[in-house]
């Protein structure tokens, strides 16, 4: 098997891209903008002017507040997109990766794994990973990838050794589900039937019950005070022993804070105050809020004590919040992204009455515009400028910066929001014809820079751009009711389309976090998973790759060489799996500067398709 290493020049035009030109109000969507911000949002739902329903509302906020964290689980990756005119891929024949989305046995007892090339000396600590890989209990089978049961991977790298274990967390669902051989916590995409033991009149009486929440944290690690928890986007999350591999302590979002959950893409400042973002829900509707976590504890037993709202944003429509996965943060500014995927709260909270999963509550709107809110971290103020343009659906932030006077933000996009379905596990386990026409259905995800402008004053001219950055092709141009439309570019060549987008998106995050910066990596989806590794060179606009036909390679992790000055100066990790049972599965180490192999260390242990993971010193 060959790995091909190859730069890819960007071979556009360099001028401005035609769809980077403003995007003046000619469709529905844009026409809105023309409106005032009451009939805005008085056309954009049924409840807004309703006042018995207000009513009624404030009455069931608790309750609803209650139910949301127990539903609040929503997709994380949906990596794969598309952008441009080709939104969609095509593709033929591709290969079964069943195997990859398939149950399998944890390895507690750490595997000594087989090294071949080296690893570095220098490269000392662990390679957390995280995803699905449980999927039915019982005769009961979950539907959704986002539903399988949390396995935690552990690569420890020591003196050029590596060794291996994974261990499922111990959640209280995966507890249960175990003792009672079924689903019985309902997850995004399955709802738990009824307990079959019941009669008919209490089988249909627990349809009204109120849901257990589930606390299958399954999406990432995020840390809090030095402490590292597993996450996904509900109002649990799990603590855990990174050594041992093992949950020490459920935490509670909402026993803290007044919200229902946070992302499983927390930002850090140098000093280690992070921040986050969660929704909740009261008598004025849905809101975004903006979480700061301090960096340290005052009593040693503490988690998340001391975690501050410090800003709250209304949702456009009350009753239908955006979801959102991630956000951008710059040395001083939090940007949100409002975009047009829906979640009804309607539709979740009765979802079970009415026989559905949770996903059934979302949905792609793209009648709406996607916009951007800015939020000045220090003192929790949302910035006054009003940010607009055409609708796109972002899970991953690459990274945001200031200069002269505007954010910087980029953004893996996506111009169709409707990938969350593609990810059911009976289309991911297709073959043969059906498996390509999952695949070219799905789209594709490209990453873009936006700039928005931070002191728009009434005598700025309209029509004309307000961006001063003479860099970048972005524009943002102020309409006449005072808005700022901003209009993307590109980050990549051409041939990334080839390479069907890129997703997973890591950078040299201590040192560039916030910060301008040149090199980005992310996994490229000429399959319904990564089936490549991509170095991004957003300066230059060029691509190098890494690839082995028949293998999949996770999310890939940067980690700095001590003492290293130059933004690529370390190596990148990626845990690679094949479907081929006469293959190993290994954790690959790449040179981040040219993406040659350094070494990679083969276990003979299979190992689903997972999700994020972060990598600490020992
Ligand atoms: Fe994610």
């Amino acid at each position: 098997m060959m790995a091909s290493h190859i730069v890819k020049p960007d071979t556009r035009n360099c001028k401005r891209p035609r769809e980077l030109e403003p995007q003046m109000p000619e469709s529905p969507q844009l026409s809105s903008l023309g409106k005032s911000e009451s009939s805005f949002l008085e056309s954009s739902g049924l409840f807004y002017k309703d006042e018995s329903l207000d009513k009624d509302l404030n009455d069931m906020s608790k309750e609803i507040n209650l139910m949301l964290s127990t539903y609040a689980k929503i997709l994380s990756t949906m990596e794969s997109t598309h952008q441009k005119k080709a939104t969609f891929g095509k593709r033929e024949k591709l290969p079964c990766i069943a195997p990859l989305l398939t149950t399998v046995e944890e390895t507690p007892q750490m595997v000594s794994a087989q090294v071949r090339g080296h690893f570095p000396k220098w490269l000392s600590g662990y390679l957390l990973r995280i995803g699905p890989g449980k999927f039915e209990f019982g005769k009961d089978k979950y539907n959704h990838w986002f539903d399988g049961m949390a396995l935690l991977h552990q690569f420890r790298m020591e003196k050029g050794t590596v060794t291996y274990r994974s261990k499922f967390l111990q959640s209280d669902t995966y507890k249960a589900n175990s003792v009672h051989d079924r689903i019985v916590v309902s997850e995004f995409g399955t709802l738990a039937l009824p307990d079959p033991c019941k009669n008919v009149f209490e089988r249909f009486m627990s349809k009204f019950e109120l849901p257990a929440m589930t606390d299958n944290t399954n999406v990432n690690y995020v840390r809090y005070k030095g402490d590292y928890y597993v996450s996904s986007e509900i109002n649990f999350m799990n603590k855990v022993d990174i050594e041992a591999l093992e949950k020490t302590e459920k935490v509670d979002w909402s026993k803290f804070i007044a919200v229902n959950g946070a992302t499983a893409h927390p930002h850090y400042d140098p000093d280690g105050t992070a921040y986050n973002m969660g929704n909740s829900f009261g008598p004025r509707g849905s809101c975004y809020n903006i979480i700061r976590v301090p960096p340290e504890k005052v009593d040693p037993g503490e988690t998340i004590h001391r975690a501050q709202v410090i800003c709250s944003i209304a949702s456009a429509e009350r009753m239908k919040p955006s979801y959102y996965h991630s956000f951008g943060m710059t040395r001083n500014y939090i940007i949100f992204i409002e975009q047009p995927l829906k979640m009804n709260l309607w539709k979740i909270v009765t979802s079970r009455i009415r026989g559905k999963a949770f996903s059934s509550g979302i949905s792609w709107e793209p009648q709406y515009n996607t916009r951007f809110h800015v939020v000045d971290k220090h003192t929790g103020q949302l910035l006054p400028g009003i940010y607009y343009s055409k609708p796109f659906v972002t899970f991953h932030q690459i990274n945001a910066f200031e200069d002269q006077g505007c954010v910087v933000i980029d953004l893996c996009c996506q111009d169709d929001g409707r990938s969350l379905e593609v990810y059911q596990l009976q289309n991911l386990r297709k073959s043969g014809e059906g498996l390509d026409q999952v695949y070219n259905s799905a789209g594709r995800s490209f990453p873009r820079r936006f700039v928005l402008p931070l002191h728009v004053s009434l005598n700025d001219p309209e029509g004309e751009n307000l961006s001063p950055l003479s860099y970048s092709s972005a524009s943002a141009v102020k309409q006449a009711d005072g808005k700022i439309w901003c209009s993307y570019e590109n980050l990549h060549p051409e041939d990334l389309e080839e390479e069907g987008g890129v997703e997973f998106p890591q950078i040299n995050y201590g040192q560039f976090s916030g910060k301008k910066y040149r090199f980005f990596y992310g996994c490229g989806f000429r399959h319904l998973v990564g089936d490549s590794l991509i170095k991004v060179d957003v300066v230059n606009k060029t691509l190098t790759i890494w690839r082995e036909d028949g293998f999949y390679p996770s999310e890939p992790v940067f980690v700095p060489e001590p003492g290293a000055s130059e933004e690529d100066g370390g190596v990148i990790l990626s845990a690679v799996i094949t479907p081929d049972q006469n293959e190993n599965n290994f954790l690959l180490v790449l040179d981040a500067k040219n993406f040659e192999e350094l070494g990679r260390a083969e276990v003979p242990v299979q190992m689903p398709y997972g999700i994020h993971g972060t990598f600490v010193t020992i």
